[in-house]
């Protein structure tokens, strides 16, 4: 079986990935998994983070293979999956793997992969594999996570700002945002990519890399001058880390508002998240409600993904480009640049 796995040579990076071979999952899967013969992955921010930063010891670096995101089809079903599940043999079926099996060296960057059920829904008719991959895994499931966090009920009308609009979890943000009825979605992407986040519903959309943005009061400037005082926002959603956009929110996030993150990391994460979170008002901290999400992989919230693409709530799972197996390293090389339009797809087969 072809799976890519990271060299156990050179400095880790995407550039000492290779396509190996190594043993394919047994043909009979065990207790409540599925036997998956992949079509397409996806790639996250999270891949490369896994293969740079991820310490020699753990199995990951032995024999890894990256990758959260799959559709494939089933090919054996273990004995305990539940006939509830509605799966069967023949399923083309999509979702994202948890990060133990992807940090023990499993990912879905192979030709079949053992999967449990819980982690996966049926692709939606009329979508194909790659979009399935693209939009049901790690980036479609944190828009839902997002939904979720601040209640779809109240995303009703609300006036709400997505920083990072153009990246994977950007472009189905936005579509599911105004999807649920948001009253007014405010994109932050950069300019060249406008046109694509207006297309996807956006109410109107700020250049962060833009004149003014680059000016002395940044892109915060731009936003208290376009969207303060009566114009200001109930939830700003950071999908491309902004300590700096929290700190200067008041101006443009109602009192009452909330600032929802996803962005952590070495350099952002930990210590923005205890000084956001905990920092009084009267000691510096910014008198809004902050929180930092972390998605955990699910075949519900892949369901509701599913369900949303089914009824129109998500319209195009927008795909920056799509890359064959040998060319993965070249996919990663684009993912790398953080200025992806949308997901970065691998046709692993037909
Ligand atoms: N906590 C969680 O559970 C969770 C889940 C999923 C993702 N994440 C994290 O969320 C982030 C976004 O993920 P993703 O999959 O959407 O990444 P991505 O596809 O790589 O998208 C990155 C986007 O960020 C935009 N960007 C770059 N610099 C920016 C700036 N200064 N201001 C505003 N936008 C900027 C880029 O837009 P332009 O090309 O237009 O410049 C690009 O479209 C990553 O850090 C990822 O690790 C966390």
């Amino acid at each position: 079986m072809r799976s890519y796995s990271q060299l156990t040579t050179g400095p880790p990076s995407p550039a000492t990935l290779a396509l190996t071979t190594v043993p394919a999952p047994s043909p009979s899967p065990t207790g409540t998994s599925l036997l998956l013969r992949i079509t397409h992955a996806a790639l996250n921010p999270i891949d490369l983070h896994l293969l740079l930063n991820l310490p020699a010891w753990l199995p990951f670096r032995r024999r890894p293979t990256p990758g959260f995101d799959f559709s494939g089809v089933v090919l054996a079903l273990g004995p305990a999956v539940p006939a509830s599940s509605g799966i069967k043999v023949g399923d083309r079926v999509a979702g994202s793997l948890g990060a133990r099996q992807v940090a023990l060296g499993v990912g879905s960057l192979a030709e079949y992969i053992s999967v449990p059920v819980g982690l996966v829904a049926k692709v939606p008719d009329g979508w194909d594999g790659g979009q399935a991959a693209g939009g049901m895994g790690v980036a479609g499931q944190t828009a839902v996570l997002f939904a979720r966090t601040i209640g779809e009920e109240r995303v009703k009308g609300a006036r709400v700002l997505v920083n990072g609009a153009s990246g994977g979890v950007g472009v189905l943000l936005v579509q599911v945002l105004k999807g649920l009825g948001a009253g007014w979605v405010v994109g932050v992407c950069g300019g060249g990519n406008e046109g694509m986040v207006r297309g996807l519903g956006a109410d109107e959309v700020v250049d962060y890399g833009g004149e003014e943005a680059r000016g002395e009061g940044g892109l915060e400037g731009v936003l208290e001058g376009k969207f303060g005082g009566e114009g200001r926002f109930d939830f700003v959603l950071d999908c491309a880390g902004g300590q700096r956009l929290f700190e200067r929110s008041v101006g443009f996030l109602k009192e009452g508002g909330r600032f929802v993150s996803i962005v952590g990391g070495r350099s952002q994460g930990v210590v923005p998240f205890v000084r956001n979170k905990l920092r009084p008002v009267m000691l510096g901290g910014t008198p809004r409600r902050y929180d930092l999400l972390a998605m955990m992989p699910s075949g519900e919230q892949a369901e509701v993904m599913k369900g949303w693409m089914e009824k129109g709530v998500v319209k195009e799972v927008p795909v920056d480009s799509e890359w064959v197996m040998e060319d993965v390293i070249k996919a990663y090389e684009k993912l790398e640049t953080k200025h992806a339009k949308g997901k970065i797809i691998v046709k692993v087969a037909a």
